[in-house]
């Protein structure tokens, strides 16, 4: 499978854990049609760890956890393909999965073969208890190899947090997403963590295989597994703005069956969700802190002008204030390739809330709260 945009969907794990079962799978695959989610592009259901049984059965294979999943996988596969929505599955490269599950260390050729017989359409292939004599590079091509092989075309995610340089060489194996930073939290300074880890990486993702900044905490709120802390209505703002920009897929892992107006209105953000799927995936580029400034110390607070050339010919604006301190940003035409004697400028269209306005005086200039930003798709027009 060539995986051209970055993936949406919907995955368990945030906010279950492994409180899961077939009941609450399909409640949250109907929640994300009613809701519009689908509709906006959230198309994959994925479970993520802890469905199995501990042991494999007699004949060497993955079983389902009964309890959880009575109907076993295809059933409820079949349940969300006839939902128009596609279906997503976990398993892990080393000894167990991180929640101390069979994993497919070994097993990657039968495993393709379950998943595929059972309607699976991606795989996140996590990296916890692998053998330290054993390359991951080596084990996440043989599974990637396995269920090319397995009849069914079945999108691989990586999910090996960025350990042993992911980056060289996660495009050896095959990948269409991969997890380019550790896990994510329902709290302010994990969104900042994982945005300043994505700078250095920029070139690594894009379209085949794209940087994964792990799920959206959009709308925990505090609440589920990876609840600790949660975030204000502005920082989910940022924090769904940020991951856009920077084309991460876009896995929902908050209660969609619960969520406020808000969430949603957010999550279905239009403008926002058409710059993650912009058909370019040309590589965001930083005007602010410029190339080398501040690589000391990447745990800083930070401000960052971002901008990215679109495939219609726009350019996107990004201004981010990770810092305690209101901002001023200011970005000149110039930086964005459109100095005095191109006669052009930008119209500027605000992806929040839709106004449009022109750069004064051959510069856009913003001032930000702390920890808010401003996002703007910029159509080229005359000066
Ligand atoms: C790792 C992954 C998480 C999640 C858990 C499941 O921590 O990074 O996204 O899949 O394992 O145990």
């Amino acid at each position: 499978m060539i995986v051209n945009k970055p993936p949406m969907g919907w995955n368990s794990w945030n906010t279950y854990a492994e409180n899961i079962d077939e009941a609450l799978i399909l409640e949250s695959a109907r929640a994300l049609k009613k809701s519009g989610l689908a509709q906006a592009g959230y198309k994959y259901v994925v479970i993520d760890d802890c469905w199995a049984l501990k042991e494999r059965g007699k004949d060497g294979k993955l079983v389902p956890d009964p309890a959880k999943f009575p109907r076993g996988m295809k059933a409820l596969a079949d349940d969300i393909h006839a939902m128009g929505l596609k279906f997503g599955m976990y398993s892990c490269c080393g000894r167990m999965t991180c929640a101390r599950y069979p994993s497919s260390l070994d097993h990657e050729w039968t495993d393709a073969r379950s998943f595929a017989a059972w309607g699976v359409d991606f795989l996140k292939y996590d990296y916890c208890f692998k053998p330290k004599n054993r390359s991951g590079d080596d084990l996440y091509r043989t599974m990637r190899l396995a269920l090319a092989n397995s009849g069914r075309d079945i999108l691989f995610s990586g999910c090996s947090w960025g350990a042993d340089k992911t980056h060289e060489w996660i495009r050896t194996t095959g990948a269409g997403m991969w997890r380019s930073t550790g896990d994510i939290f329902d709290n302010w300074k994990s969104i900042c963590d994982l945005f300043h880890r994505q700078m250095s990486i920029l070139p690594y993702g894009g379209r085949g295989c794209f940087n994964d900044m792990d799920m959206l905490v959009v709308g925990m709120h505090g609440k589920g597994h990876v609840g600790l802390g949660g975030c204000t209505d502005e920082e989910y703002r940022t924090h769904f703005a940020a991951w856009c920009f920077l084309q991460s897929p876009l896995m929902i892992g908050c209660d969609v069956r619960n969520m406020s107006d808000a969430t949603r209105a957010l999550l279905t953000n239009p403008m926002l969700i058409a710059l993650d799927q912009d058909a370019l995936c040309a590589q965001t580029y930083r005007i602010l802190p410029y190339e080398g400034a501040f690589e000391d110390d990447p745990s800083e607070n930070r401000y960052y002008m971002l901008a990215r050339m679109l495939e219609n010919g726009d350019v996107a604006l990004g201004f981010f204030n990770f810092t305690e301190e209101e901002r001023r940003m200011e970005c000149t035409l110039d930086e964005v390739g459109l100095g005095v004697p191109s006669g052009r400028t930008l119209e500027l269209c605000d992806c929040f809330t839709g106004e449009k306005c022109l750069p004064q005086c051959g510069s856009v200039c913003v001032t930000l709260a702390p920890h808010a930003c401003a996002v703007y798709c910029g159509k080229v027009v005359k000066a």
